[in-house]
């Protein structure tokens, strides 16, 4: 692991700090899934159109890989496009494919040389040649990396990657190597596109917005959620840091009662 290269070199000794503390002060999320959300409202708060607000927000991506990876975050997903972004006007989607492929082509290397892994869930053969081409040359790249998985929801809906894991165990159940009595949580979450990665214990979105817009709807069911309005061009390592203490200081249930009650409860049985 490569530990160095993940420091910048920009990196103040302020934040490297701030770092160490959030690492101290509790449990660092392993999967960080984020809704990158505001980029139209920040540009027109500008006076700018859309697309300003686009380019700025791969600055925000840059600075937020960076962050997680020095962190020790071990899978980060960003939720890049959606299934039903394609409804956008034409010059929008084709001006955000064509950030799409200067941003791979331009990070790719840095990605490669700091051990990180990228990947991508989504209807991906709906993306235009150029995007896949580099999409899939940066995925074959960097497919043996450790450090960190950066995986690129793209062309992404949660009710899609439903339907595909439903539509492959019909397969299944069909070829008659799969009884429709074994269907369970297991089976299902291994046929979604997200197999390989550990359900998302932080769910960020950006712009003041408290919903999901269908994201990894079945992966979420016991995520940790936070909404800032910060807009995603605005949201930088330092409003991360803030999403993670925040994370930090929630319990995590599962439906069953807190651990300290669970050991009261027991004591007052005995008794
Ligand atoms: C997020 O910003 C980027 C994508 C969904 C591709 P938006 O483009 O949705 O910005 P707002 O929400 O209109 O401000
Ligand atoms: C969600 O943002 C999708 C992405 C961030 C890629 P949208 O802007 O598309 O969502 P809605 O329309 O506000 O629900
Ligand atoms: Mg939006």
């Amino acid at each position: 692991m490569n530990t160095e290269g993940l420091t910048s070199q920009q990196q103040t000794p302020e934040d490297k700090e701030r770092q160490v503390y959030l690492q101290k002060s509790g449990a660092i999320p392993r999967h960080i899934a984020v809704i990158m959300d505001g980029n139209g409202r920040w540009a027109k708060s500008r006076g700018s159109v859309r697309i300003i607000g686009h380019k700025a927000g791969v600055d925000s991506v840059k600075d937020i890989v960076e962050a997680c990876g020095q962190l020790g975050v071990s899978h980060l997903t960003l939720y890049a496009f959606s299934t039903e972004n394609w409804g956008r006007p034409k010059g929008e989607v084709s001006a955000l494919m064509k950030l799409l492929v200067q941003s791979l082509r331009s990070e790719t290397r840095k990605l490669h040389e700091n051990d990180i892994r990228l990947t991508s869930i989504g209807e991906t053969d709906r993306l235009p040649p150029t995007c896949r081409r580099e999409l899939e040359e940066a995925i074959a790249l960097t497919a043996d990396n450790k450090h960190m998985e950066l995986c690129l929801a793209l062309s992404y809906s949660g009710r899609w990657d439903i339907c595909q894991a439903v539509s492959r165990i019909s397969q299944k159940v069909k070829d008659g190597v799969l009884c429709p009595e074994e269907i369970n949580n297991d089976i299902i979450a291994d046929h979604l596109a997200t197999a390989e990665i550990p359900d998302p214990d932080l769910i960020v979105r950006t712009s003041g917005e408290f919903r999901l817009s269908n994201f990894l709807l079945w992966q979420s069911a016991y995520s940790e959620l936070y909404v800032t309005n910060t807009y995603w061009p605005d949201f930088r390592r330092d409003q991360l840091y803030e999403a993670i203490a925040s994370y930090q200081k929630r319990e995590r249930r599962y439906g069953k009662v807190p651990a300290h009650l669970e050991l009261e409860e027991s004591t007052v049985a005995m008794r």
